[in-house]
């Protein structure tokens, strides 16, 4: 079987986390290129440490993390501190990285790759706000055309905002780079809130992972009770929404979606609305469609998914 060449690109985050551990937990579906850490939930000096701690809790500390954006394009930057943590991976004491970032940073590697690897032939993979990848289609726009398909986290639209009632976070923090991207011509997959919010991390769930008991699995629920508490209070639900490893679980078994093609566009002048992504779901605006946007999830299948691939670092 091909394994699938990938690019993760990610702010972890506790769900960025889950995420990682998920692809590295599928070596024989996936062959990871390289990380690509940027500021969002936490600050890059964080996702890069963060980055680096998840590699070496899977067992990869050959695996090459690069460092990009410090801050979004144009826009201040926005942190998530408040859900995640002040490091972004609280809930779990792990030792401080010893594998170092690459000396490449990631806009530069994210070029290289995509012109070196055959047409058609690397995914880029989503976890957090889009600068990095706006950055690199800014400094080489042939890149657009090499890219096999972009799986991202990110937008809302039945399901409306999370960081304010039209924006979810990653569009949010940097919606030029959104922009950038959507019109970019890449084929999108998007996985908005309205996917991740089916997604809970319920405490049926959770114990199938716990009950794994290995070290990554353990660290991976003390991540999950500490991520999952701020969303618990906030929707009052059973579990908060696991964002993050949708993106993977997509490339692992697809059939677990359902979506449809639709126009996006990205809202970067209103300041009530900045971040929506405004998803023409009923074709109602004669826009060409530039992504497929995911509205279903078979929520059980994508956590015995999870729980498979992570039992398995
Ligand atoms: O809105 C959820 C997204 O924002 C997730 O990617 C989470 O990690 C944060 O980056
Ligand atoms: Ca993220």
């Amino acid at each position: 079987m091909q394994r699938r060449k990938i690019i993760i690109d990610t702010d972890p985050g506790q769900d960025d986390a889950a995420a990682i551990m998920m692809a590295f937990g599928s070596p024989d579906e996936l062959d990871v290129l390289g990380l690509c850490a940027v500021a969002g939930n936490v600050p890059l000096s964080f996702t890069s440490r963060n980055l680096r701690i998840v590699c070496e809790l899977c067992g990869r500390p050959d695996a090459k993390v690069y460092e990009g954006a410090l801050k979004p394009l144009d826009r201040p930057q926005v942190t998530a501190e408040h859900v995640h943590g002040k490091t972004g991976l609280d809930g779990a004491e792990l030792p401080e990285p010893t594998m170092q970032p690459q000396s490449q940073n990631a806009i530069d590697f994210i070029i290289e790759t995509l012109r070196r690897e055959p047409e058609g032939t690397v995914t880029l993979c989503t976890l957090g706000p889009l600068t990095n990848i706006a950055t690199a289609l800014t400094k080489a726009p042939d890149i657009a055309g090499r890219v096999q398909e972009l799986v991202m986290m990110g937008g809302g639209f039945f399901e409306g905002g999370n960081i304010t009632p039209a924006a979810e976070f990653n569009i949010f923090v940097d919606p030029d780079a959104a922009k950038i991207v959507f019109g970019s011509g890449i084929p999108i997959v998007m996985m908005p809130l309205d996917v991740t919010h089916q997604l809970l991390t319920t405490k049926a769930r959770v114990s199938k992972i716990a009950a794994l008991g290995t070290r990554p699995a353990q660290v991976l629920v003390e991540w999950l009770a500490f991520f999952e508490r701020f969303d618990i209070e906030k929707y009052g639900s059973d579990g908060g929404p696991l964002h993050d490893p949708s993106v993977i679980a997509y490339l692992l078994k697809p059939q677990l979606f359902s979506g449809r093609d639709c126009n996006v566009e990205i809202e970067t002048t209103s300041e009530l609305t900045v971040g929506m992504t405004v998803v023409d779901w009923w074709r109602v605006s004669g826009r060409k469609p530039n992504a497929k946007v995911m509205r279903d999830v078979d929520a059980d299948g994508f956590f015995d998914l999870l729980a498979d691939r992570v039992g398995r670092l």
